[in-house]
């Protein structure tokens, strides 16, 4: 009862509203400050949400094999880091001069020993700097947010800001959580680190799975023209020559597959139904399309229905991962 209210009191009315009028000022230039500072997306051909951070770090979504890679190597990028779940094409990489390294990353959040390997490849490695993961909205611009402020001197704002900025989902707090909890470790003693980054690291075989459900998926939502991460453009490849039939039998195969995992078989009774109920929508989606050549046009009911199987599937894969997928890491690890 007598702090707050007594020192508003002490202070003559005339101050007071000097002070209450520049709040709203003070506020503002800080966050045109951020503003200012955040990095401008660049469009690379084939590749998605491109940002650039700074001249010596650029974020955004898998290269798609070579033609991607060449185009990195020609904007001068002479590191690739991966932050997905998928093997980095490390042999087509070294042929061109660049290098990869490995360290993926959850959409939980991303753990101390990555926060470390993320402060160490921007200390240890040729500049600039490419961090990518699928699509280029969540994980790379949070493990860029990371190498921001361990080598770029980005404070906590600026690197919230640019993950905003570049469509990281409030959905996966985890990954918010652990840009705003990093705590900036020692530059002498990053850069003393003699374990090697490596190039490429072995994914435990469901997220292997998850890697191929993704391309296959991608491949679908492509070719139904439901492309709505994309505005229209596919890096799915070529939308026309995409074979639903043949995708979604091979994606029913993958959901097969999984379920058989020593991993998915110790998990809850809800993850081994959400898995049912998206390889029943795929058995849907058979039926619905059996009958058609991959050039043939749909029937406009055909189409409808297709849609609304491919929104059921969307729900399948983002429930399951609602659940066990994007809950933030438990307890961070001490960070210092
Ligand atoms: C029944 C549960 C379940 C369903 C259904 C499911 N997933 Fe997953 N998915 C997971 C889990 C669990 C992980 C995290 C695996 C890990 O990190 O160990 C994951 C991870 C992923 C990843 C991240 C891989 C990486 O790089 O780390 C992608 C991409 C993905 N899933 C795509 C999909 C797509 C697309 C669908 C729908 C067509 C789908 N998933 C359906 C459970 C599911």
């Amino acid at each position: 009862m007598k702090t707050g209210k007594i020192r508003i009191n002490w202070i003559p009315t005339p101050i007071l509203g000097l002070i209450i009028a520049l709040v709203p000022l003070i506020f503002t230039a800080a966050v045109d400050e951020a503003q200012k500072e955040l990095p401008s997306s660049h469009a690379f051909a084939g590749i998605e949400n491109v940002w650039r951070m700074d001249t010596r770090l650029l974020s955004g979504g898998d290269p798609n094999g070579e033609s991607g890679l060449k185009l990195l190597k020609s904007k001068g990028i002479k590191t690739i880091i991966s932050v997905d779940g998928a093997t980095p094409p490390v042999e087509i990489a070294r042929r061109m001069g660049l290098r990869y390294v490995h360290i993926p990353v959850g959409y939980d959040g991303i753990p101390f020993n990555q926060q470390i390997a993320l402060a160490q490849a921007f200390a240890q490695m040729p500049k600039p700097i490419y961090i990518h993961c699928h699509h280029g909205r969540h994980r790379a611009p949070a493990a860029a947010s990371i190498m921001a402020q361990f080598g770029l001197g980005w404070s906590k704002d600026q690197a919230i800001a640019f993950m905003l900025k570049a469509g990281t989902s409030k959905d996966y707090s985890g990954l918010y959580d652990s840009v705003n909890q990093f705590q900036v470790p020692d530059k002498k003693a990053i850069s003393a680190i003699k374990t090697p980054l490596p190039e490429s690291v072995e994914m435990p075989a469901l997220v292997d799975m998850m890697v191929q459900f993704d391309q296959r998926f991608d491949r679908l939502k492509a070719w139904l023209g439901n492309d709505l991460d994309r505005k229209g453009k596919t890096t799915a490849g070529d939308a026309s020559k995409i074979d639903p039939l043949h995708d979604a039998i091979q994606l029913r195969e993958l959901v097969r597959e999984s379920s058989r995992l020593p991993e998915c078989r110790d998990q809850p009774a809800e993850f081994s139904s959400q898995m049912g109920k998206l390889e029943s929508d795929l058995t849907q989606w058979l039926e619905r399309i059996k009958p058609r050549t991959p050039t043939d046009a749909l029937e406009t009911d055909a189409t409808t229905d297709l849609k609304a199987i491919l929104n059921s599937m969307t729900t399948r894969c983002a429930t399951c991962h609602r659940s066990f997928r994007d809950k933030p890491l438990k307890k961070r690890e001490p960070s210092s």
